[in-house]
């Protein structure tokens, strides 16, 4: 981390009885991130923008009746934080239930299986199995770009590639329609990706998905490993904040 800046005040907090110190602007996920402190989360990424969406990085704070999203919640003064309790556990597991319900996520015929995110998250939440009844929803693939695929039955409206795309690339292709089950992510107001004006085919979405929804053309199952290698920019980023 680069020294604090003058006008930065440094906190001191406790997180699963660690005593940690952090800058007044840096986020739970950010302190446990920098301190090896594991928390999952879907729709955070460093270097952009925060949502809040997914909710899997839900922690305790003591003195508060409420669980707060690590990512969208700063640090204070005195904090006492819980990331691993078995409330939390359950929370979890159940919400990657339910994200495994809402679509299509059979990880046997998906590109992205063993590099993917959703997946791992169900290794590591003790998801075997889902307990609510799937939704078999039929979503439709857009394979009209040349180069990408977007798959919304994999998709878990994260919207990494909304803000990817609006927040590093400068593009804007990429946006969010429709509301509950409806909704989905879109190109250029909804018209199929490949007749898109503004999308530059830098790839940046496809690198950032979690999941198998944003692919190259042409992979096979298990085949679409994401490189990320702009990652670093993203967190060079957050430090410039
Ligand atoms: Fe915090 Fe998604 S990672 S709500």
């Amino acid at each position: 981390l680069p020294a604090p800046q003058a006008n930065v005040r440094v906190v001191t907090l406790k997180i699963d009885g660690l005593d940690l110190s952090a800058r007044e602007d840096e986020t739970l996920i950010e302190v446990c991130r920098e301190n090896k402190i594991p928390i999952p989360s879907l729709c955070w990424m460093e270097g952009l923008s925060i949502v809040g969406a997914c909710r899997l990085c839900m922690v305790e704070v003591s003195g508060s009746n409420r669980l707060v999203a690590a990512c969208s919640t700063r640090v204070a003064e005195g904090m006492e934080v819980q990331t691993n309790t078995e409330q939390l556990q359950r929370y979890r597991r159940t919400l990657v239930e339910l994200l495994f319900a809402e679509r299509n996520h059979v990880c046997s015929v998906c590109v992205s299986n063993g590099h993917c995110e959703l997946q791992w998250l169900a290794q590591t939440c003790g998801v075997d199995h889902v307990r609510m009844p799937y939704r078999n929803a039929g979503y439709e693939v857009d394979s009209s770009h040349e180069m990408f695929r977007v798959d919304h039955n994999r998709c878990v409206l994260c919207t990494r590639c909304v803000r990817v795309c609006d927040e590093i690339e400068g593009a804007h292709t990429w946006d969010v329609m429709g509301r509950g089950s409806d909704c989905k992510v879109i190109t250029d107001l909804a018209r199929p990706w490949g007749d898109s004006s503004t999308c530059t085919s830098c790839g940046k979405c496809v690198q950032v998905c979690p999941t198998g929804a944003l692919v190259k053309q042409g992979t096979s199952v298990g085949e679409m490993v994401k490189d990320q290698q702009f990652l670093p920019i993203l967190a060079r980023r957050r430090h410039l904040r």
